[in-house]
């Protein structure tokens, strides 16, 4: 139990709308498959309502929502002990996101950036759908009165967001409903640089290959992407104070430490001094190595899409079971006539 006395359930999302890259993998799916074998209850979601906020091909969409689905099992998420379906095939997250849209204020929304960011300069022509994203963000978390949410620093905000709904939620209807989720980011992963970059994100979004590592790259790609990512000319800092000013090296460190699962303090007792010519060797090798078997077995995986479709409808019936009754018990607050309990 927490404090407040809710159950503690974890609940994450992200959106088929692409490649996944190694952010996603140390942000996200790495961490959500930790949560798994601490045994905490744990949902996670291939949130495809949210990806049609911007134009999504169909034939696409379909294929990265599985493919994402085999990306979650390969990383480590098992079926059978965490929760895994895609958001639209449970009704209860859009039902709950229209009560937060009139929970939520529109000053709210319009101080978030992820919409300034993607909307740009023409906002007018941004969908509405891409305004309210927060509020359903809201709901999936919500609409299992998840505790706590797994997600990298880019999230921050729209879980700050969700908090002040349920908040709101709460103090509107005199009630201790919702719980005021708490936002996990912690780790050496919750902020993955680009590796042409060291001041921009990874992203699937950015043009260039290079900048990222997919996880459907095979071992050779992913070395050369390593042994060619930008550095300055310096060998590695013997402290770990030398890599402040250093974005580039300070972000291989960080994504070293991300996949060993140890400290960057212990990173640098190892590795500090080392010119990159012989750490990038070090770090290709242990990339290849966490990350060429989730490839081989994305690629297994979806050899048979059926199978990836059983998977999410039956977990959407778990989820369902989760969701029906705390949906139904928020209109029952709000005054929604519905059905007596016999
Ligand atoms: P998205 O692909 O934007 O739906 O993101 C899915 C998840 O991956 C979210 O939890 C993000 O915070 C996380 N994520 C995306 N990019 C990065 C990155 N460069 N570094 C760390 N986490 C990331
Ligand atoms: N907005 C998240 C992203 O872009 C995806 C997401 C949707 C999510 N609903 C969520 C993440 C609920 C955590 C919890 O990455």
């Amino acid at each position: 139990m927490t404090e407040a006395g809710f159950t503690p359930r974890v609940f994450s999302g992200i959106q088929p709308s692409g490649n996944l890259h190694l952010g996603n993998y140390l942000g996200a799916l790495k961490r959500f498959a930790d949560a798994q074998n601490k045994g905490v209850q744990s949902i996670y979601c291939m949130v495809d309502l949210h990806a049609v906020t911007v134009w999504q091909d169909p034939v696409e969409l379909r294929h990265s929502t599985r493919e994402l689905t085999a990306g979650f099992i390969a990383s480590g998420l098992d079926p059978a002990k965490s929760i895994l379906f895609n958001q639209s095939q449970v009704a209860e997250h859009t039902q709950l996101a229209w009560v937060f849209n009139c929970v939520a204020r529109m000053g709210w929304m319009q101080r978030m950036t992820q919409f300034k960011d993607k909307a740009g300069k023409n906002a007018q022509n941004a969908s509405l759908g891409l305004f309210a994203y927060p509020a359903l963000m809201a709901a999936d978390i919500l609409v299992y009165h998840a505790t706590h949410v797994p997600v990298g620093e880019d999230q921050k905000q729209h879980l700050e967001l969700t908090r002040d709904i349920a908040i709101k939620f709460n103090n509107d209807f005199g009630v201790d409903f919702f719980p005021i989720t708490e936002p996990v980011i912690e780790g050496t992963g919750t902020r993955v640089m680009s590796l042409r970059d060291g001041s921009k994100k990874m992203s699937k979004s950015d043009p260039s290959d290079m900048s990222r590592i997919n996880l459907t790259d095979d071992a050779d790609t992913i070395a050369r992407k390593i042994r060619k990512a930008k550095t300055d000319p310096e060998p590695l800092p013997s402290e770990v104070k030398g890599l402040e000013e250093r974005p580039e090296a300070r972000n291989l460190v960080n994504i070293y430490a991300a996949l060993a699962d140890m400290s960057v303090d212990q990173v640098m007792a190892e590795v500090g001094g080392k010119a990159f010519s012989e750490f990038k060797p070090m770090m290709a090798d242990l990339a290849v190595e966490k990350l060429a078997p989730i490839s081989g077995e994305m690629s297994r995986l979806m050899q048979d899409v059926n199978e990836i479709d059983r998977i999410l409808a039956e977990g959407a019936g778990r989820a369902r079971a989760i969701a029906a009754p705390i949906l139904r018990q928020t209109y029952e607050i709000m005054g929604m006539v519905g059905p007596r309990e016999i």
